[in-house]
């Protein structure tokens, strides 16, 4: 034991790393403020352009702000051509999406727009490839041909173009706007985190958004929504919940989808999500699929307090999350994916902030090995 061991805090729970103006999450009374909104009132009314540029420049834009950042945003979706050619070959391999995203990421700088000198136009160009890059990388992998953006859409419409090559409905944009001004941006997260860090030590954004894509893919961050669903899916009845999860519990298994770091009462995202699942869904078919998903939640709820008790394990983002995209048409694979089709925006202001504060993010360890080892060579 050394005299430092108890300043450890592992996984850094409850340590305070930097100031910041983009988010306000608050763990005990379940709520989440959005450069000054709480996340209720921007979610649903919100257009992502609107949120973008209110996490880039703090307020929101006047009319003719938002019509030029919009036309900017829109202008710069094209990848460039060596972007495609490595989708391509991902494909070819059947690298998992996430893998993909996280390897395109890292050429948008090619072309000199993302790469260059103008802050605003990396920025944008970056927010802007993403949703290309996935919609891309998806249909190569399911055998089809990308098909190119169109700037008369918003960011939201003109993604889900891109996958499907068919408009959306306005219900289903909307739907998906919600979302992604849900997810865009929650404090020092994983993956924020590790896009300040890449960025205090002087490097680029490019670099910074490319890592954290790698951050954000791991099941106990953004890898969470597909195996939720799953889990509904694979309950099928209201009748199984109970006797799945338990015995889910049972093999120690987690239930994705629960649980959060920060939120020790319900994550407010969940709620917002789950108020948009609802509208989307209406009096549809998935309307059933919505009556099963609270109800697992409820069970869920109900045996984590029985089996983990004081432990406040709650519903998080990603459950409804994984409705919501689904009922939007989006396979499972596309979650985690789509989700940073929203975050990037979030890591860039992250990232300019960082910029700004200027300190490079370099925490200590204890070292507990052993000392004193004299060499005698490899035996
Ligand atoms: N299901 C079952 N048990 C759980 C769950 C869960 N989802 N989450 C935590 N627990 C249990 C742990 O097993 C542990 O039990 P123990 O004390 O008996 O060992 C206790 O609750 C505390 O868990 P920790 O791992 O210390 O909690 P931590 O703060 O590190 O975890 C996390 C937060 C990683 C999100 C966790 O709750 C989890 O794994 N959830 C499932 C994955 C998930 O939904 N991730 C998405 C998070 S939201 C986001 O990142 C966008």
């Amino acid at each position: 034991m050394t005299d430092n061991q108890d300043m450890i805090r592992p996984g850094l729970e409850g340590v305070v790393a930097a100031e910041t103006t983009l988010s306000s999450v608050d763990g005990e009374a379940g709520e989440l403020v959005i450069a000054g909104y709480p996340v209720e009132e921007l979610a649903p009314n919100a257009t992502f352009e609107e949120t973008a540029y209110l996490l880039w420049n703090g307020e929101l834009p006047g009319g003719g702000e938002l019509k030029s950042f919009a036309g900017m945003l829109a202008s710069h979706r094209t990848v460039p051509a060596a972007t495609l050619a490595l989708l391509r070959e991902a494909a070819a391999n059947g690298v998992p999406a996430m893998d993909a995203l996280r390897m395109a990421a890292g050429t948008l700088d090619l072309d000199g727009a993302a790469g260059g000198s103008e802050p605003a136009v990396r920025a944008a160009a970056l927010a802007a490839r993403f949703p290309t890059i996935v919609a891309a990388y998806w249909r190569l992998r399911n055998g089809g041909e990308p098909v190119g953006p169109r700037a008369d859409l918003g960011h939201a419409a003109n993604y889900l173009w891109m996958l499907r090559a068919s408009e959306p409905s306005a219900a289903e944009a909307r739907a998906l706007e919600t979302y992604l001004n849900t997810v865009v941006d929650h404090g020092l997260n994983a993956s924020t985190f590790t896009a300040r860090v890449i960025v205090s030590t002087g490097s680029d954004l490019v670099s910074a958004v490319a890592g954290a894509v790698g951050a954000l893919k791991g099941p106990l961050h953004g890898g969470a929504p597909g195996p939720a669903l799953d889990m509904v899916l694979e309950i099928g009845s209201e009748e199984r919940a109970e006797s799945y999860i338990r015995s889910k519990l049972a093999r120690g298994e987690r239930l994705m989808g629960f649980g959060h770091r920060v939120y020790k009462v319900r994550d407010p995202r969940a709620d917002v999500l789950a108020a948009a699942a609802e509208r989307l869904f209406g009096n549809g078919g998935d309307r059933d699929l919505y009556r099963l998903a609270t109800k697992v939640e409820e069970t869920a709820l109900a045996l984590l307090e029985e089996q983990k008790p004081g432990r406040r394990l709650q519903t998080n983002v990603e459950f409804y999350t994984a409705l919501l995209l689904h009922g939007i048409g989006l396979p499972n694979d596309l979650f985690t994916p789509t989700f940073a089709v929203s975050r990037v925006v979030g890591w860039i202001a992250h990232a300019f902030e960082q910029e700004r504060a200027g300190r490079l993010i370099r925490p200590q360890s204890v070292y507990v090995g052993p000392r004193g080892r004299q060499w005698k060579g490899t035996p």
